[in-house]
């Protein structure tokens, strides 16, 4: 069984019979998440990108939890420099762990830091016990999308649906056409005013147009597959 928990913003703590891993764990600094970063105890952190509502706490956990940060060349770069353990990748490779499989993927956005540049940012699959998982980063919609379905049979897409930054609903609900992924779980929504969406309303959208299973999280809360 894979257990993937809504940590709220981007973060989730996906559990295998293996281990566990998180992707962006903005937690101390989201007004709207109570589970503090000293509660979470992953194996491994994904980043995504470096901006500071994915960043988040990934530093801290890294060193005290001694879990490595798999991430972009640049940004794992930059963990290291600020002392946690980093494993530099890029898109298109793939990194294998004991309990877990990730490759790396485009995402069309920015990764920077502290105004420092940092590269490119990425997008996820993750392969585990069985289940193949994509978490796209912060991003548009964008047609390779469809390349990313073709490979993978998807049964879960996290994707953004706040707009603004990244896509919106709209264009989750043309993303998930492409991944066609069992189940989406919407994210990037709701945490400050400019991203405000109703998942509800995605959901319905989702399942009108795509007949695919739609799934929201509250925060702490977790779907097991
Ligand atoms: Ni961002
Ligand atoms: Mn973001």
């Amino acid at each position: 069984m894979v257990e993937i928990r809504y940590l709220g913003h981007s973060a989730f703590q996906i559990s295998g019979q293996g281990g566990s891993l998180i992707i962006d764990p903005f937690l101390t600094d989201n007004p709207l998440v109570d589970v503090k970063a000293e509660e979470v105890h992953p194996d491994l952190i994904l980043l995504s990108h470096a901006h500071q509502d994915h960043l988040g706490d990934a530093i801290k956990i890294s060193k005290r939890e001694d879990a490595p940060i798999l991430s972009t060349f640049e940004v794992a770069g930059y963990c290291e420099s600020k002392g946690a353990s980093a494993i530099p990748a890029h898109m298109g490779g793939t990194v294998e762990f004991e309990f877990c499989r990730v490759k790396l993927f485009p995402a069309w956005h920015s990764s920077s830091v502290d105004e420092r540049d940092l590269g490119n940012p990425c997008s996820f699959v993750v392969s585990i016990d069985d289940r193949a998982l994509y978490h796209s980063g912060d991003t548009a919609l964008f047609g390779d999308m469809n390349l990313i379905g073709e490979q993978y049979q998807l049964d879960v897409a996290m994707l953004p649906i706040g707009g603004h930054f990244t896509m919106d609903m709209e264009d989750a609900v043309r993303a998930e056409k492409f991944l066609r992924a069992d189940v989406v779980i919407p994210m990037h929504y709701g945490t400050f005013d400019v991203i405000e969406a109703d998942p509800e309303e995605f959901c319905r959208r989702l399942k009108e147009e795509t007949g695919k299973g739609c799934r929201v999280l509250g925060i702490g809360e977790a779907y097991s597959l």
